[in-house]
């Protein structure tokens, strides 16, 4: 393996969760899933967080644990929040070269087709959820693109995209 330090970014439902459990139990190396930790840690849902503390409590505390992960772990692969790259300290962890970063690209349909039926994400919890993909990918697009290497995941399995990262990692 050439890297110790893997990090999936990428939109909601873009199988980032699925996809680093695969890549560790592949590699033997340590999973960090920071929305599981934030709900561990908080012992409250990140929907339930958001609608008492509101989004930016939740970016504040979601940037300590990715801190936290990356200056205290020598190997891991990492799973982040979709909204982790809005945060510049946090685009200075992801992309300052320390972390492999991986962008898990998806389109807006298949994004929707893989959350429609999943109510967990507050920010989804819209009239028009396709909509509000749409407008949150256009809007993010240009830190996710900043990843070292882009999957596109669109059609494909976790297994089918495990097995492409395997090679490159
Ligand atoms: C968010 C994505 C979610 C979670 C929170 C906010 C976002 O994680 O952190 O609901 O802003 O895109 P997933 O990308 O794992 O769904």
């Amino acid at each position: 393996m050439k890297y110790n330090k893997i990090a999936l970014i990428g939109m909601m439902g873009s199988g980032k969760s699925s996809v680093a459990k695969c890549l560790s139990r592949l590699t033997d190396i340590s999973l960090f899933d920071t929305d599981f930790l934030f709900e561990k840690q908080f012992q409250i849902s990140i929907k339930d967080f958001f609608n008492k503390f509101g989004e930016n409590e939740f970016r504040q505390c979601e940037g300590k644990l990715l801190k936290d992960i990356a200056l205290n772990n020598d190997k891991f692969i990492l799973s982040t929040g979709g909204g982790i790259i809005l945060s510049e300290d946090n685009r200075n962890l992801l992309f300052n070269g320390d972390i492999f970063t991986i962008y898990l690209s998806a389109n807006t349909d298949t994004i929707y087709n893989r959350i429609k039926d999943d109510f967990s994400r507050p920010l989804l919890l819209v009239e028009n959820p396709k909509q509000e993909i749409e407008k949150i990918l256009n809007e993010r697009k240009k830190y996710y693109s900043m990843a070292q290497k882009t999957i596109i995941t669109d059609a494909k399995t976790i297994d089918e995209i495990t097995e492409e990262i395997k090679w490159i990692i």
